[in-house]
């Protein structure tokens, strides 16, 4: 059969004109036995649409890691390295990924006790909540009728010593249901999200860069971040903002010379704009609780300096403004009405493009609720690329 696609089946709040190109069901084969012309063409689509869902898939380890490292044949280290999760316990990642031991680039992920699960005895799996990472807490009494918020926007990535993969594969084996819960925002802006249980949420990095105003389109495109190092085990002891997008600037960042050992020459530091291989469309790709610093190039000869920001280019390392400015650029790309909020179903395989889209996982499960979902990602074997000469300047 040949391959086949529609939309993905948007909530009332998306605005479809939003995601024209964003996101796509493909029908007519099973992701597992793909032939080599099939896999070429699923690895073209992904980049082209972002996000990729799959139904009522039988997907094996095996499997799932096949067809992740078909996105980058040269690597076969999971995204945050592998095996390395059982023993980083400072990382903030430590309760959540427990990995296959016959694949250890396919993670355990979900909540609750999981028994006799693919060579694993036993597994008590814990669904991450912003009460572990948000600077303020919804009260019970607003969990219990069914408020939550989005846990932490991000992209898949060590965000030191390893690249960030290109793809991430995440299969739902058992997706427990329930009432709908509503995101917060709580950023004093009174939007709000009505979402499934335990949904995960996708924006499209392009829409984000997109539909900024020019003057903020010329700082992203002449902009880099340097990521603390350790960045998780770095903002392990500090509180998020209540949109999940980047943290509270409170100095409770873990000091540098409290991190486990680290060298200059791990550290990363990427472009704000991430171009994709296929389209070379411009993705706003940047995990704003790990940046530590922000330089912006100077507008390039010839470019309008009228009403720019930092013409002359800039190097922040004042945590508070530099969280102001990517909050100013990164918050817009997240508003509900660009939020694809997947409703998940047991057997649902989706593949997303994690250098040109930005996730966070969202809500609450109760005693007894038990979901077990497969992650695979990789390390990729070159980091991403940013805007070209030309990019630079239409865009500056
Ligand atoms: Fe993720």
């Amino acid at each position: 059969m040949a391959i086949e696609l529609e939309p993905l089946p948007l909530p009332p709040s998306a605005d479809p004109s939003n995601f024209l190109e964003f996101g796509k069901e493909v029908k007519g084969v099973d992701p597992g036995k793909l032939s080599p012309e099939e896999l070429e063409e699923i690895r073209v689509l992904l980049y082209k649409h972002d996000a990729l869902l799959f139904r009522n898939c039988e997907l094996s380890p095996e499997q799932q890691y096949a067809l992740t490292k078909v996105f980058d044949p040269d690597t076969e280290i999971y995204g945050h390295g592998n095996n390395k999760t059982e023993t980083a316990k400072r990382s903030i990642l430590h309760p959540y990924l427990k990995t296959i031991p016959r694949v250890p680039q396919v993670q355990l992920i979900g909540h609750g006790t999981v028994h006799d699960h693919e060579g694993i005895a036993v597994a008590e799996l814990q669904h991450p909540s912003h009460k572990n990472f948000h600077q303020t807490h919804l009260s019970a009494e607003d969990e219990a009728a069914g408020f939550t918020r989005f846990y932490r926007w991000h992209i898949d990535a060590a965000l030191y010593a390893l690249e960030p993969p290109q793809v991430t594969t995440l299969y739902g084996i058992s997706v427990p249901q329930g009432p709908k819960q509503v995101v917060r925002y709580e950023d004093g802006t009174g939007d709000e999200l009505p979402v499934s249980l335990g949904t995960t949420a996708f924006i499209s990095g392009r829409t984000m860069f997109e539909i900024l105003p020019s003057e903020l389109k010329s700082v992203a495109v002449r902009a880099r971040v340097r990521y603390a190092p350790h960045a998780y085990e770095w903002m392990s002891t500090a509180g998020a903002m209540t949109t999940g997008l980047g943290l509270e600037t409170e100095g409770k960042e873990k000091p540098l010379s409290e991190l486990a050992d680290w060298k200059e020459e791990d550290v990363k530091v990427y472009p704000v704009l991430w171009k994709n291989p296929v389209t070379g469309a411009l993705h706003f790709e940047v995990h704003p609780a790990g940046v530590q610093e922000l330089f912006i190039a100077p507008l390039p000869a010839g470019a309008k300096r009228e009403g720019a920001l930092y013409p002359d280019g800039a190097h922040l390392t004042d945590l508070k403004e530099l969280r102001d400015l990517l909050y100013k650029m990164q918050r817009p790309g997240i508003a509900p009405s660009l939020v694809y909020p997947h409703d998940w179903r047991e057997k649902d395989l989706v593949l997303f493009h994690n250098r040109g889209v930005m996730h966070s996982i969202v809500g609450v499960f109760g005693p007894g609720q038990v979901r077990v979902f497969h992650q695979c990602n990789l390390a990729a074997s070159s980091g991403p690329v940013g805007p070209s000469d030309e990019d630079v300047l239409k865009w500056a």
